[in-house]
């Protein structure tokens, strides 16, 4: 098997075992704070993906949010995971909750994979073979027209609430655009934008983890990720995000 065979089988696997759970209270915890909380299955998932990896794959690295890096030595390949992205929504709701999985060879991607548990949705994309929802391709929205355009956002709190140094640019767009949705992961909202239902994205926080997967979803899907200032969207960092359905937006919408 390659690869991409071996992700789609553990994922799928892996979102077959969290649609079973019965998650307990005691399971959850808090890491900075209440705000910011992982579960026992966050971390079996990881644990789950990256035995499922390293046995096809021991050379590849791995970077996922529960546990510290596996660096590979003389290996190129880079496995980013979120076990659950969403964590907040699977403890409160049981939904709106992915598995992202995402592959790069150096900083070119391989393919991404986010699979949408509860709807039992995988978005998918190989570089260079377009973007897919399950056996159906998918594409981003054509419209241009700031005051029809659907924004998301993953936390209200980060993007409109807190001080930052977008804050103001973000609440005029926010009165220009038709509506804001807030779905509460980062990597379903970027499939969100791909898929055409949402047309653009951004967040003041995002990990690799986040969003290195639904972002080749995203472009393979004819949209354009990049940082709120406009620059390349780093792949090892901590960063924000501006996601959009068309490059040649990012010029217009903090016009006015
Ligand atoms: C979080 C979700 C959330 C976003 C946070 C992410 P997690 O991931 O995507 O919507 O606002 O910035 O960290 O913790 O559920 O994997
Ligand atoms: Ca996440
Ligand atoms: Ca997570």
């Amino acid at each position: 098997m390659d690869r991409f065979d071996v992700a789609a089988e553990m994922i799928q696997a892996a979102g077959e075992v969290l649609r079973r759970c019965h998650l307990e209270q005691a399971e959850v915890r808090q890491k900075t704070g209440h705000q910011d909380l992982v579960t026992f299955w966050d971390k079996k998932i990881e644990q789950q993906l990256r035995h499922a990896i390293l046995t096809a794959f021991p050379q590849d690295s791995i970077v996922g949010e529960e546990y510290p890096p596996e660096e590979s030595c003389g290996g190129k390949v880079t496995w980013y995971l979120d076990p659950i992205d969403g964590t907040t929504n699977f403890i409160n709701q049981h939904r709106n909750y992915a598995i992202s999985v995402g592959c790069w060879a150096g900083d070119t991607p391989l393919f991404g994979m986010v699979l949408d548990v509860e709807r039992r949705e995988l978005y998918w994309a190989k570089h260079g073979g377009g973007a897919w929802l399950d056996q159906s391709p998918i594409h981003v929205s054509r419209c241009r027209d700031i005051t029809e355009m659907l924004l998301t956002t993953p936390g209200l709190q980060y993007t409109f609430l807190e001080r930052h140094p977008h804050q103001e640019q973000l609440i005029r767009l926010a009165r220009r655009v038709r509506a804001v949705r807030c779905l509460g992961s980062v990597a379903l909202e970027l499939c969100e934008v791909a898929a055409g239902r949402a047309d653009m994205f951004v967040t003041m926080r995002s990990s690799p983890w986040d969003h290195n997967a639904a972002r080749i979803i995203l472009e393979e899907a004819g949209g354009a990720v990049f940082t709120m200032d406009g620059g390349h969207l780093p792949l090892n960092q901590k960063s924000t995000v501006l996601a959009l359905n068309a490059v040649e937006l990012k010029d217009h919408i903090f016009c006015v």
